[in-house]
Formats: C-alpha cells, sequence, structure tokens
C-alpha cells in the first residue's frame, strides 16, 4: 500500500506543471479569438441588412441610428452586450414591454450566435 503511493509520486510532480501550461494556453487561444472577433463586423451587418430575415433596417435605420419614426429606439453604438441581451429576451420571448411584438417577430430567425454578431455590428456603429 505504501509502495503504491511512492511509486505515484513522480506524476504528481509533472500534474502541476501541466496544469499551469493547460490554463496558460486556454487563456492564450480566448484572447486571440476575442480580437479576431472584433475586426470582423461584415456578416453581423449582412445579417442585420439581409431582405426577408429580420427587417430591422426597415425600422432602425441601416445603421441602428436613423429610426424612421420617434417611437423606435436608437439602437447604434449602444453596448454590444445590452444588444446581445434585448435581443435574446425577445427571441426567447422573456421581454414583453411597450412595443415588444414586432421584436419578437423580427428576432425569431436567427440563432444566437448570429443574433451576438448582430450586436457586435450594432455597437460598432
Ligand atoms: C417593425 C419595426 C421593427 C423591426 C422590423 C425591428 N425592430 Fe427592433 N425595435 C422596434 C421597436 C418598436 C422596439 C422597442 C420595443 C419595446 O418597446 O420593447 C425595438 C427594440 C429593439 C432593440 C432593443 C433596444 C433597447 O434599447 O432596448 C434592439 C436591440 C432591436 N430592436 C434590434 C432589432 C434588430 C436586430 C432587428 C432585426 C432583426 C429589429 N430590431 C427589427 C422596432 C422594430
Amino acid at each position: 500500500m505504501k509502495a503504491n503511493l511512492l511509486r505515484l509520486k513522480p506524476w504528481a510532480k509533472f500534474a502541476v506543471p501541466l496544469l499551469l501550461l493547460n490554463t496558460t494556453w486556454c487563456a492564450f487561444a480566448a484572447g486571440g479569438s476575442d480580437s479576431d472577433m472584433g475586426v470582423d463586423l461584415s456578416l453581423g451587418k449582412a445579417l442585420y441588412l439581409a431582405p426577408g430575415k429580420g427587417g430591422c433596417a426597415t425600422c432602425h435605420g441601416t445603421t441602428g441610428g436613423e429610426p424612421i419614426i420617434d417611437f423606435y429606439p436608437k439602437i447604434a453604438g449602444q453596448s454590444e452586450k445590452y444588444l446581445f441581451n434585448q435581443m435574446m429576451d425577445y427571441q426567447q420571448k422573456r421581454r414583453k414591454n411597450g412595443l415588444f411584438v414586432p421584436m419578437e417577430v423580427a428576432m425569431q430567425p436567427y440563432t444566437e450566435q448570429e443574433i451576438a454578431l448582430i450586436a457586435q455590428f450594432l455597437a460598432s456603429q
């Protein structure tokens, strides 16, 4: 019994450095993908403007900053996380205030990943 425990010890010496290396690599990899995503906004823009999808621009304008009537919000330049959460709430039928009905309908054709890309595009405007 005691001999077995002693035999495992050499592995323990490698376990800690391996764990540290793994953590460092993950942090590095996550940082890399974040900055890559910040650059390319074209997909989010295409999803926002796509005819036959949500029709976003017909109400909020081509950049999200020119609503067609004063009852509609300006969404350009709003923070990415806020935009993402609001759009997910409409899509998941959790946001039911004021004029929510067109928004609930508009968000249905999109996946969560697509909504994240739209939020990124609008936040950059
Ligand atoms: C028919 C007009 C119309 C269309 C089409 C439309 N919206 Fe909206 N949008 C609105 C209105 C009105 C509101 C405010 C709703 C409320 O009171 O909750 C709103 C709210 C929002 C909000 C939340 C703003 C805030 O300050 O909380 C976001 C984000 C948004 N729209 C994005 C979009 C996107 C993206 C699309 C396309 C997928 C889209 N909208 C399509 C009219 C529209």
